[in-house]
């Protein structure tokens, strides 16, 4: 199928680093404890989940013949392998903060990755991590859409979100290509995606809102004023997560279909002359 006219023409890691000390406030986002624990979900998440899609990623190199498929997966493992060992570094902070890891950890690890992905078929695996990879490009797409409520994050996590939220937009489609070349099939797609979205809801929000027992903050109204006007109110994101997520029922959908490479462009290219 094409999709070189749409696509960034080469996907390449931008190296950042990181660092958290215990000066990292507990509530870092704006003092908003749901977005904060939902974002530090997003961190117990990611490191497992990214090296599922890396692991899947090395075996279809094997099956891909398209030469700029294979450099954009090429390009799509050192992404993704930096993401996981970026986000992995602020588990012992988070730790240190008192908060509890292990039964997130022990879902994704254990249940999801040592069990599940061992019984399904690959062509299921190569579904799921383009699945999964719909939701991040749209989480980088929201990041960037909203830049008054990003700038409340505490500066060392807005330099990983953001750093994060751009590599995932400029390698969107790396993922869905990958599946589309080894099956393109509409019913293992949108089949695979039913599953995927109830998990990680289930998941992602089971777990923010334990993170938020463990604080206290789960009982506090303000704290469900700010869910109410995050999803339904002011940033209205259930409505517009929504008509994105449901983008990739259509039959003929593309992730270059929407053309948002311009909202990660400025922040790539400055990593890059940084880098330089
Ligand atoms: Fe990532
Ligand atoms: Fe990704």
């Amino acid at each position: 199928m094409a999709i070189e006219k749409k696509s960034p023409e080469a996907i390449k890691p931008h190296k950042i680093q990181v660092s958290f000390d215990d000066t990292l406030p507990k509530h870092w986002f704006g003092g908003n404890a749901f977005l904060t624990h939902l974002l530090n979900t997003f961190t117990a998440i990611f490191p497992d989940a990214e090296r599922y899609f890396v692991r899947w990623s090395k075996k279809a190199l094997a099956n891909v013949t398209d030469p700029k498929i294979k450099k954009d997966i090429q390009g799509f493992i050192g992404q993704e392998t930096m993401h996981a060992n970026q986000h992995e570094k602020l588990w012992e902070t988070l730790r240190a903060q008192g908060y509890d890891l292990e039964p997130v950890l022990w879902i994704v690890q254990k249940l999801g990755f040592n069990w599940v992905e061992s019984i399904l078929p690959d062509k299921v695996n190569y579904a799921a991590v383009a699945g999964f990879e719909h939701f991040t490009a749209m989480f980088g797409e929201m990041y960037f859409e909203n830049p008054e409520l990003m700038n409340t994050m505490h500066t060392e996590m807005r330099r990983l979100f953001e750093w994060h939220a751009a590599e995932e937009i400029e390698h969107k489609a790396v993922a869905f290509d990958q599946l589309q070349s080894i099956d393109d099939s509409y019913f293992l797609r949108t089949g695979v995606m039913n599953v995927a979205v109830v998990l990680l809801y289930l998941v992602a929000f089971g777990n923010t809102f334990y993170f938020m027992a463990q604080d206290g903050s789960l009982f506090n109204p303000k704290e469900w004023i700010n869910i109410y006007e995050g999803f339904f109110g002011k940033h209205d994101f259930a409505r517009k997560s929504f008509f994105k997520f449901i983008e990739y029922y259509k039959p003929n959908f593309h992730p270059w279909d929407n053309q948002n490479y311009h909202l990660a462009e400025s922040t790539l290219k400055a990593y890059e002359k940084e880098a330089s």
